[in-house]
């Protein structure tokens, strides 16, 4: 039988910290753990949303108050999870509040109509985000999964061009260069092997016929918060628009990046725009818009046009709730200092951390955590780290962090909370420089 390869001492040392770790959270959070034990009786693996499966068993938060939670074994942590991207405003903005409680006080719900409140929060989302018309789903998933249909009605064509580590929700997800299980229409897809490498995409591009649609994130979330280049998308756009497909920007994540999304900001001029998460101000939303020719797909009045259907789509309380976000929250004043904030928290942390196998990447108020055997700092896609990847290190640095009462990702994605105080930013810096000084002998590049 053939053994096992020996580990390298730095890669036992590792080991033998998390194996600590792991042991302590075990002791810490017996809650938690019942909990979970609980849970395994009516949710397979006691889960109803992978992502938030940790082994050996996921944290049960109790309760959120502004930028803190709160969990069933009483520790508070900062939230830097910020329900990837969705809690944007944290768990009890005043503001979010009172729209809710007017809501259903003064309009009710499911009144199974067009309502006022979706035709204002209509034309303040167009307004924003320069969109000719826009429809509103209940997720991102949603948003792409008309946005690729209404193009596919609008060029009468089928395929659909993405990138690997590109995720687009549930079922539109493209890890490794190629769709996951559970992506639809799988045949329809075409992967470009690597984000940010303009020459391989317009290869592929223009190899693929019957070409619907090119759909894109301007910086890759789920796939690392990596930024896409402004040439590259430019050029993107340029491949798609000369064979005739639709350009699909898909801002769910970058929308919150600058005040009329990543696309505005680099005079990418998108065909269509799909938008989710902080929109809705912590309830379930999604919507895509754009050209109003490829909109009048879905156009009712039009013999034949496409359906888009969803009991929920107009549903009183979320259109109430974005329109606050929009106007009276996330002003665009309000968007363009927060993210300045995070480029320099980002910064902060890339400094305490060079040299060592910790780096960060992203943009404004998101931001990216990567382990890797070299401390890479330049990423352009997950190719590049793919073989120096270090799960052990960043398995340890979620341990130790939530030690330190910051709740975090454990794939290593921050998403900045609106009212998150400052002094908080400064303690995660000095606990991240804590845990590379703890930890230096695995931790520090040789
Ligand atoms: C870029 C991007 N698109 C789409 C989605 C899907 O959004 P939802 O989870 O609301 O379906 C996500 C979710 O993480 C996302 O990051």
């Amino acid at each position: 039988m053939a053994s096992k390869p020996a580990l390298s001492h730095g890669k036992q040392a590792a080991q033998v910290a998390l194996g600590a770790a792991e042991a302590r959270f075990i002791v810490n959070n017996p809650f938690s753990k019942a909990q979970h034990d609980l849970a395994l009786g009516s949710l397979p693996g006691g889960n109803t949303r992978t992502l938030l499966h940790t082994s050996p068993f996921p944290l049960c938060m109790k309760q959120g108050k502004e930028a803190y939670v709160w969990d069933l074994d009483g520790h508070k942590y900062v939230d830097f999870v910020g329900e990837l991207s969705a809690g944007l405003l944290g768990h009890t903005h005043p503001q979010i509040q009172s729209t809710i409680t007017r809501a259903l006080t003064e309009t009710g719900l499911s009144l199974g109509a067009t309502t006022p409140h979706e035709h204002a929060f209509a034309a303040e989302l167009c307004a924003r985000f320069r969109l000719d018309r826009v429809r509103m789903t209940n997720s991102g998933t949603e948003a792409n999964l008309h946005a690729l249909a209404g193009a596919r009605r609008f060029t009468g064509r089928r395929r659909v061009v993405v990138f690997s580590g590109g995720y687009h929700g549930a079922v539109l997800s493209f890890p490794d260069g190629a769709p996951a299980e559970n992506t639809v229409d799988r045949d329809d897809f075409v992967v470009v092997p690597r984000y940010n490498d303009l020459s391989l995409a317009c290869s592929v591009i223009r190899g693929v016929e019957d070409l619907a649609a090119v759909l894109v994130e301007p910086m890759q979330g789920a796939g690392g918060c990596v930024a896409g280049g402004k040439e590259f998308l430019l050029g993107v756009r340029e491949a798609a628009r000369e064979k005739g497909a639709v350009f699909v920007l898909d801002e769910v994540q970058t929308s919150r990046l600058t005040p009329g999304g990543l696309g505005t900001e680099m005079g990418l001029d998108p065909d269509l725009v799909t938008l989710g998460k902080y929109v809705g101000g912590g309830l379930a939303f999604g919507a895509f818009g754009g050209r109003e020719d490829v909109m009048r797909v879905y156009d009712p009045r039009v013999p034949g046009s496409l359906a888009h259907s969803g009991t929920f789509n107009n549903n009183t309380l979320a259109m109430c709730v974005a329109t606050t976000v929009l106007a009276d929250v996330y002003m665009p004043e309000v968007c363009v200092k927060f993210n300045e904030k995070g480029d320099q928290f980002r910064e902060r942390l890339n400094k305490v951390a060079r040299g060592s196998r910790l780096s960060f990447t992203g943009r404004g108020s998101l931001i990216g955590l990567h382990f890797t055997e070299d401390g890479t700092e330049e990423i352009t896609c997950g190719e590049d780290i793919k073989e120096k990847l270090r799960p052990d290190l960043r398995d340890l640095f979620w341990f130790e962090m939530l030690e330190a009462g910051f709740w975090l990702t454990r794939r290593g994605i921050i998403a900045m909370i609106l009212v998150t105080p400052d002094q908080e930013l400064d303690r995660f810096v000095d606990a991240v420089r804590e845990f590379l000084e703890r930890h230096r002998g695995i931790m520090i590049v040789e």
